[in-house]
């Protein structure tokens, strides 16, 4: 199967098959998804968090994710990917908005963009896709206003917040986006809007309603230390795989086990008798 595009993955809703993706940030990674036949990848502006180390996704660049998207891109040339909008790319202005969602197209060949907000960002959305461009929307937790909601905290838990999210769903799927992610809300708020958009809407931290699951490649793969919040299953502990090995590494080097002669090279045949004269005279001159 070749790449996913949009109406595949309106295809998979109606036919109530799952949509599988993950954060990806650089080649290896996008490689190894492509080639496991992952649906969708993101290259998340959780990227700040995950490779920059940065306690948030505030500081994260344009260029930054660009660059990680032209990476992600050249590792899985026949996914569908994702451009996540950083912080303060899209809020200001609409043109502004465009221009640095076309960017994620023409200079990093990402197939769509998502952006974090509701019915705040309505005008924004509408104009991107105005434009011609494949625009997924994200609401619930929202990472880059999480000062606003106090923290990296679950959403829609009250009467009040539930309704608000159902109205900025809704919304979005009026301005066009494409799709929807839900990030930490209740499952039976995520399967209502699951039910009511007929975009496709995927969930993490949403439960098991929605049309799909992403997770952080950090937290499934288990080498994102800093925190782990609770819809997160660690597939595998990368951290503990990669700390041994180093670990391992440095104790060979200092005791002498690494590097053995199966990881040296070999003077050519038909040169020994020279290169063992080069070597003698250059050993006896006794210059270091
Ligand atoms: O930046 C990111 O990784 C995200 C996740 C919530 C999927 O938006």
């Amino acid at each position: 199967m070749g790449k996913k595009g949009r109406l595949d993955l309106v295809k998979m809703k109606q036919a109530g098959e799952k949509a599988t993706w993950i954060t990806a940030y650089d080649y290896p990674i996008a490689h190894f998804a492509e080639k496991v036949g992952m649906d969708m990848l993101l290259v998340g502006d959780s990227l700040g968090m995950v490779v920059y180390g940065y306690d948030g996704t505030i500081p994260v660049t344009m260029e930054e994710c660009l660059i990680h998207c032209r990476a992600v891109r050249r590792g899985a040339p026949n996914t569908f990917v994702i451009g996540d909008m950083p912080f303060l790319s899209y809020q200001v202005s609409i043109p502004e908005a465009v221009r640095n969602a076309g960017r994620f197209l023409k200079e990093a060949g990402m197939d769509a963009v998502k952006l974090e907000g509701g019915r705040r960002v309505i005008e924004q959305i509408r104009g991107i896709v105005d434009a011609g461009i494949l625009v997924m929307g994200h609401i619930g937790l929202t990472p880059q206003s999480s000062g606003q909601l106090g923290g990296f905290k679950a959403q829609g838990r009250t009467a009040e917040s539930a309704e608000e999210l159902i109205k900025d769903a809704l919304a979005i799927e009026e301005a066009g986006a494409f799709a929807l992610l839900l990030e930490a809300i209740p499952p039976e708020l995520a399967q209502v809007i699951t039910e009511l958009l007929t975009i496709p809407v995927y969930g993490i931290g949403a439960g098991p309603h929605t049309d799909g699951q992403v997770l952080i490649n950090g937290d499934m793969l288990g080498y994102f230390e800093a925190f782990t919040p609770k819809f997160v299953k660690k597939y595998t502990n990368l951290a503990e795989i990669i700390t041994k090995a180093l670990q391992e590494y440095v104790d060979d080097v200092r005791q002498g086990r690494f590097p053995g002669p199966e990881h040296s090279y070999s003077v050519l045949k038909e040169e020994l008798d020279k290169f063992n004269d080069v070597v003698k005279r250059y050993k006896s001159s006794g210059k270091k």
